[in-house]
């Protein structure tokens, strides 16, 4: 009998050993130790011993016992340090490896100068309008004193939606809406994309951007254009900016201008950028024409008013030293991120 218990608790200390896992011991701990465990049999046996014997090796089951836990107990302790070990290695923060980083956006250039000017025009008193892409033909060229069969809508290739809808060609449109819903006086501004069936190349795009001015009031002049262009060039390009006015055509104002000023880049004195003229065109502006007031329901002669139509995206490609203004519309990210 002795020797079975010393075989069973050499088998149970091996056991516990080699236990790897803190479910593999609890098993082993019901196995040897439990009530229906081997060492726990081993006592029910000791009927047949003789009553000088019986105390004796029931001593040594219950010394083999409480070995055998103390072995169970540590063996569990161990194990679930060791678990524990593991967890944290494993949770480790390197805090040595480079962060991740997110992505911010940044404004797109035509947006920053489109804020700077919103800004100009608004300590001046303009209000901002939106006004609708798909237009119709009524606010795009009718009401604009471009009748159907004129030819200066030779001026804008359009996009035709259908036959009175088109993708508008100029923010003028702007004009006639506002003069419908408003009475003088006005001053507003409406940025805006535009569209033309132009060819598309490193200064020509389908899709630009203009912003249109329009004042209307009581005996507005030219001279009233004038003070205010000059006012935003030199806001935007810098107190040393010239204005040059020369003549031209729209066949909603008159008299009609198109606006240079002077070449932010040489200060004109003839460079790249200017083409050696020290100029640059910026807009074309004029007087409203008196048919224009009066198909708004605007009488000319009580309200005379100036309007200017400013291209954004030259005005962008020149501030930025940009030389293709495809790369405002392509949307490239390398591109974009510069800014
Ligand atoms: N709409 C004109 C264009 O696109 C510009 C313009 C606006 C001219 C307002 C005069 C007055 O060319």
């Amino acid at each position: 009998m002795k020797e079975k218990l010393e075989a069973i608790k050499q088998a149970a200390v091996e056991a516990v050993k080699k236990a790897i896992s803190e479910k593999e011991i609890e098993d082993l701990r019901v196995l040897y130790l439990g009530k229906k465990g081997e060492l726990t049999a081993i006592l029910k046996q000791m009927g047949g011993l003789s009553p000088e014997e019986r105390p004796k090796m029931g001593q040594l089951v219950n010394d083999a016992k409480s070995y055998v836990e103390e072995l169970v107990l540590k063996k569990k302790e161990e194990l679930k340090a060791k678990a524990t070990e593991l967890k944290l290695k494993a949770e480790t923060i390197d805090i040595t490896m480079p962060a991740k980083t997110r992505e911010t956006g940044k404004l797109h250039p035509l947006n920053t100068v489109l804020d700077d000017m919103i800004d100009i025009f608004q300590s001046m008193g303009f209000d901002v309008l939106d006004g609708p892409e798909v237009e119709t033909d009524h606010y795009n060229f009718e009401c604009l004193n471009v009748p159907a069969d004129h030819p200066a809508r030779d001026m804008q290739d359009t996009f035709y939606l259908g036959e009175n809808l088109i993708l508008r060609t100029q923010t003028s449109a702007a004009q006639v809406r506002t003069m419908e819903t408003r009475k003088p006086p006005i001053r507003i501004i409406c940025p805006g994309r535009v569209f033309r069936a132009d060819e598309v190349d490193a200064t020509h795009s389908p899709v630009f951007h203009q912003i249109e001015g329009l004042v209307v009031d009581k005996g507005i002049t030219m001279c009233d254009l004038k003070g205010v262009l000059e006012q935003f060039a030199r806001e935007i390009y810098g107190p040393e900016t010239k204005v040059k006015f020369r003549p031209s055509f729209f066949p909603f104002t008159e008299p009609s201008v198109e606006v240079d000023v002077t070449c932010s880049e040489c200060g004109g004195k003839g460079c790249r950028v200017c083409k050696g003229s020290g100029w640059i065109e910026i807009l074309g502006a004029g007087m409203v024409h008196p048919n224009v007031l009066r198909m708004c329901g605007i009488d000319p002669d009580v309200y005379s008013g100036f309007a200017f139509g400013i291209g954004l995206d030259r005005l962008t490609t020149t501030r930025y030293k940009i030389s293709d203004i495809r790369l405002l519309f392509e949307n490239d990210k390398r591109f974009l991120e510069q800014f």
